[in-house]
């Protein structure tokens, strides 16, 4: 999506409005480009960043930062070891092609001082609340200010996406700013205890931004250099977190700081890692490649290092199957844990099902549903529903239709419940509603029996509650007793009125 157009209304988080904040980075990154005439200087192509920048006066290490970036942005190719312009590079940024629009986007560069004017065109410009010349305490109040206001964003994420970890406290929050991170975990564990640490200037900051006592509760400061401070040998903790820390750092400085980190860690404990890594980059997570030139911009020597790499010194530490995840947002995390166990962060889909009240569940390949034409004649001849409402046969999907419409997924759960059927019915509904909010839009339940919601149904007219409404497996021409057999389950018919009644629900998840 372009900077230029609206963001999709249905759209409820921040992320538009970061990209119209970051929306200078591209800018500057071009503009430096051009400034640098580099397309001309690359020409064909360039192997050797080394020997280029030596020819160029232009710094090896910088480039090596700065050409992925302007590969991101459509303007470079890398291909077999060579750099070359991309094609759009080579047609309107290449003074030697016809269509060279060098000197126009050069203008476009010098207009880009009269934005300054703008706010004095419609109104008094206001004062801004923080300019590089302000005191020192002031600019690093509104720095903890604005990295904890996106700590409480990002916070909100990484407890979800890391619910399945299990960890246990008590936390250290390793350059924790003002402690947003640690209190999205301790909201998730209100009887957990974390440690914030950071420097003393930023704890005075987030005191300020925090002012009630009940801010604090459960959670602790240590104001200090985490490279130089001691800590006892007793102390340990079950889960350390490390949130935009080593980005801060040179790769030799953050493995020292990492390994350090690991050492604290409890028998079993868990680390977990929130940064911007340039090699995973997905449509969502872009921001990597440029967020490391942002830290050669604005830091002393901030990188933001490859989760690889990371991944590598948490091997070297001993931690075991550290994993790497994306956020949905524009970041990603790495966590690691100190037991031999790999720590399971995908959603457990059949705990899901069992906090929703269900006995058991399977997941099943879709083929592993079984379809047959001869289910609805089993309704046709056998139930007294048959053709009194909208979700039974013959208004409901037929079996080629149902098996249509189960191989346009990947997965499914079949759930075994109980009796009474409304109830069930709820707890599909539930079901399906946790899991969409988690992600999965295509989820789809499909119920039991008949349909309970009216007292009557009447055919002629469309369903009055088709938000509720869903058909059973068995309408739809699913034999739920060789699918119940196929998830080894079992389903036996019931031969006495006081016999146990299994309910079978199945949701189409992905
Ligand atoms: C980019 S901020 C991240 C704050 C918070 N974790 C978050 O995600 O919003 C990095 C923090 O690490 C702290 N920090 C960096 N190096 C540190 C060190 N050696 N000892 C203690 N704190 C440090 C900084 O003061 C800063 O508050």
């Amino acid at each position: 999506m372009s900077l230029f157009s609206p963001p999709d209304p249905a759209q409820s988080d921040y992320s538009h409005l970061e990209h119209l904040a970051c929306g200078y980075w591209p800018s500057e990154v071009f503009f430096l480009a051009l400034n640098f005439d580099l397309f001309a200087k690359i020409g064909t192509g360039i192997k050797n960043l080394g020997q280029f920048g030596l020819d160029h006066d232009l710094d090896p290490s910088g480039l090596q930062r700065l050409f992925p970036a302007l590969q991101q942005l459509g303007l470079l190719e890398h291909e077999g070891g060579y750099w070359f312009p991309s094609s759009i590079s080579r047609t309107y940024l290449d003074r030697k092609s016809p269509d060279c629009m060098l000197d126009f986007f050069l203008y476009r560069q010098y207009m880009q001082k009269g934005w300054g004017n703008l706010a004095e065109k419609i109104g008094p410009p206001a004062q801004p609340n923080i300019t590089p010349e302000s005191p020192y305490s002031e600019r690093n109040f509104h720095y903890v200010k604005a990295l904890d206001l996106l700590a409480r964003q990002k916070g909100v994420e990484i407890v979800a996406r890391t619910r399945k970890c299990a960890w246990q406290g008590p936390i250290l929050d390793i350059g924790g700013g003002a402690g947003a991170l640690s209190r999205a975990f301790l909201q998730e564990r209100p009887e957990e205890y974390a440690t914030v640490f950071d420097l003393a200037e930023v704890h005075k900051a987030a005191r300020i931004i925090y002012p009630h006592p009940s801010d604090w509760r459960h959670l602790d400061y240590i104001e200090g250099d985490f490279s130089k401070h001691t800590f006892a040998g007793h102390e340990k903790f079950g889960l350390i977190l490390m949130a935009n820390f080593l980005h801060a750092y040179d790769a030799g400085t953050a493995k020292n700081l990492l390994t350090k980190a690991c050492s604290l860690l409890a028998d079993g404990g868990t680390l977990i890692i929130h940064d911007y890594f340039p090699d995973r980059q997905t449509s969502r997570n872009f921001k990597a490649i440029l967020y490391d030139l942002h830290m050669l911009a604005n830091t002393y020597n901030g990188t933001c290092h490859r989760s690889d790499k990371v991944i590598n010194w948490l091997v070297d530490s001993g931690l075991s199957a550290p994993q790497a995840l994306d956020l949905d947002s524009d970041s990603s995390l790495i966590i690691a844990s100190q037991s031999g166990e790999p720590i399971s962060v995908a959603p457990d889909w059949l705990q899901l099902a069992q906090e929703h009240g269900f006995r058991t569940g399977v997941l099943l390949e879709p083929r592993d549903v079984i379809t047959a034409p001869w289910v609805a004649l089993k309704c046709q001849f056998g139930c007294k529903k048959f053709a009194k409402g909208l979700q039974c046969p013959p208004f409901s999907m037929d079996a080629d239709k149902t098996r249509q419409l189960l191989d346009s997924y990947t997965k499914c759960l079949l759930v075994e419940g109980t009796p009474p059927g409304h109830t069930f019915h709820q707890q599909l509904l539930d079901l399906e509603r946790s899991v969409f909010l988690q992600g999965k839009h295509k989820a789809l339940i499909f119920g039991a029996g008949p349909c309970s919601l009216c007292p009557t149904c009447d055919i002629n007219k469309p369903c009055v509650k088709p938000g509720k409404a869903r058909p059973a497996m068995e309408a739809c021409g699913i034999d739920v007793y060789e699918t119940m057999k196929k998830a080894g389950l079992g389903l036996s018919p019931r031969t006495a009125k006081d016999q146990y009644v299994k309910y079978v629900g199945l949701l189409l998840l992905e």
